[in-house]
């Protein structure tokens, strides 16, 4: 960390003494005042909840200027990855700091390839959940229980353990994501064919039969891998911070990456796509396009709890480049597929068009984030809504294994342990049973 030259004063005004405060600079973005001393000098916390304004660790991996709209990998602009990359080098990327050249690439798709098929044993664990299980219940289930199968890669200070728990999961991902969805659906699993590209052996071993073999589209490929591209780090999220404080106590990858799984599963989070595009249902049912005004309505009103979901950003108050990126691909799967007069898209973009000339949505900064789009193009691919989260969690996971390696060679790690404003009830007695 680079120290500033400027320090912070904290100064109280009951005269207790003020106390300094380093300042450090990143090599972009806002400079953090550190505070780790301030509890051992002055015997106070600080109180965010939500972590406004509070960094939690340091890193290297991913960087947000949420007013400009801007989203690097390692310094890489998204939307370069997006159009000159593959999701086998932006994995590459992100777990290894620089993209490949052709050699690395080719050793690391082979080593992710090799690693897809799941131990025969995990489909008798899958069959004790209900056939209508949610795919994340199943997933955090399956993720978790992956710990149960490979001994070898569960020792999270050893870093051999942490390279190969980290092609594992990337590589078993698909399998298991595909794996829910044929139980949920009731046909044979399809095993893992390594012939084809990361996104087109998950297409296939989701859309294929044992009777009918399936050839993933060349267009349809390009959109998952694109998916996987924009969803796979963002910096310090919710399921990324539960992935570090998890990984934190020393526990191992899978029940790290579990728990990372789990954190995304909400509709605030990962689950907003499925709550996208089921808003977009709804809509379209009562009316479509028509309707809208009134939608808008019931969503500015605060009583409704309504909320325009795929819109606003914790840290995008400006357009989410990924949106743009999703929005494009969107346009090109419909066109492709012969379905440009899809309503549902209709419907986004008319949404769309009227939030971001709607002062309440304008003067909030409120865009389309990621999801807004995202879902269109998966049901255009033949997903079902309620897979979405899943194949989140799916691209997300070499966000995960990459910051939660980073966190542990990190000098500085400790295990996370937040404090609280305690506002409870002070040391009281237990009476007697009958006395209360
Ligand atoms: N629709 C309507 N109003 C909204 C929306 C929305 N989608 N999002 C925020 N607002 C309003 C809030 O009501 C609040 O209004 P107020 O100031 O009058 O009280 C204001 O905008 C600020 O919102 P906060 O909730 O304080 O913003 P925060 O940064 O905490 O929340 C969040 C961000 C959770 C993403 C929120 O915008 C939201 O719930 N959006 C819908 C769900 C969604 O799309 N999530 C996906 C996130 S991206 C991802 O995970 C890939």
């Amino acid at each position: 960390m680079t120290p500033s030259d400027v320090k912070a004063t904290l100064s109280f005004s009951d005269g207790s003494p003020s106390m300094d405060l380093p300042i450090f600079k990143g090599s972009v973005g806002p400079d953090v005042i550190d505070i780790r001393k301030l509890y051992g000098q002055t015997g106070k916390f600080t109180y965010d909840p939500g972590f406004l304004s509070t960094a939690a660790c340091q890193s290297k991996i991913t960087y947000i200027d949420g007013d400009k709209g801007e989203l690097l990998y390692r310094g890489y602009p998204i939307e370069q990855l997006a159009t000159k990359c593959d999701f086998m080098e932006t994995c590459h990327l992100l777990l290894h700091g620089e993209l490949p050249n052709a050699t690395q690439k080719a050793d690391f798709t082979k080593t992710v390839t090799y690693h897809t098929m799941v131990n025969e044993q995990m489909q008798f664990f899958l069959r004790g959940f209900r056939r209508d299980a949610h795919p994340m219940a199943i997933m955090t289930g399956l993720v978790g229980g992956l710990a149960a199968f490979y001994h070898d890669s569960t020792d999270i200070t050893n870093p051999e353990h942490r390279e190969i728990s980290a092609v594992r999961l990337i590589a078993k991902m698909p399998t298991l994501v595909a794996m829910a969805y044929k139980y949920s659906i009731g046909q044979p699993y399809i095993y893992p064919k390594n012939d084809l590209s990361y996104a087109g052996n998950f297409m296939r071993m989701m859309f294929a039969t044992p009777c009918e073999e399936y050839v993933p589209d060349d267009v349809l490929v390009r959109a998952m891998d694109r998916i996987f591209i924009l969803h796979a780090d963002h910096e310090q999220n919710a399921s990324t911070s539960t992935v570090r404080l998890c990984g934190s106590s020393g526990t191992n990858p899978f029940a790290a990456i579990a728990a990372g799984v789990a954190c995304l599963w909400g509709p605030a989070h990962g689950g907003a796509n499925e709550a996208a595009l089921n808003m977009l249902e709804d809509v379209n049912k009562m009316g479509g396009v028509e309707k809208i005004g009134e939608f808008i309505k019931q969503v500015k009103d605060k009583n409704s709890n309504v909320k325009l979901m795929g819109f606003g950003h914790r840290v995008y108050k400006n357009y989410d480049p990924r949106a743009k990126l999703m929005r494009e691909t969107c346009h090109e799967v419909l066109t492709a597929m012969g379905k440009h007069n899809d309503p549902i898209l209709k419907l986004a973009m008319a949404l769309e068009k009227i939030a971001l000339e709607d002062d309440y949505f304008v003067s909030r900064k409120l865009y389309p984030n990621v999801d807004f789009y995202s879902g269109i193009v998966q049901r255009a691919i033949g997903i079902p809504v309620s897979l979405f989260t899943a194949i989140f969690a799916l691209a997300r996971t070499v966000g995960w294994i990459a910051q939660l390696n980073e966190m542990i060679g990190d000098p500085e790690y400790k295990i996370g342990r937040p404090r609280q404003l305690f506002n409870g009830a002070v040391s009281r007695d237990v009476k007697p049973v009958g006395e209360r």
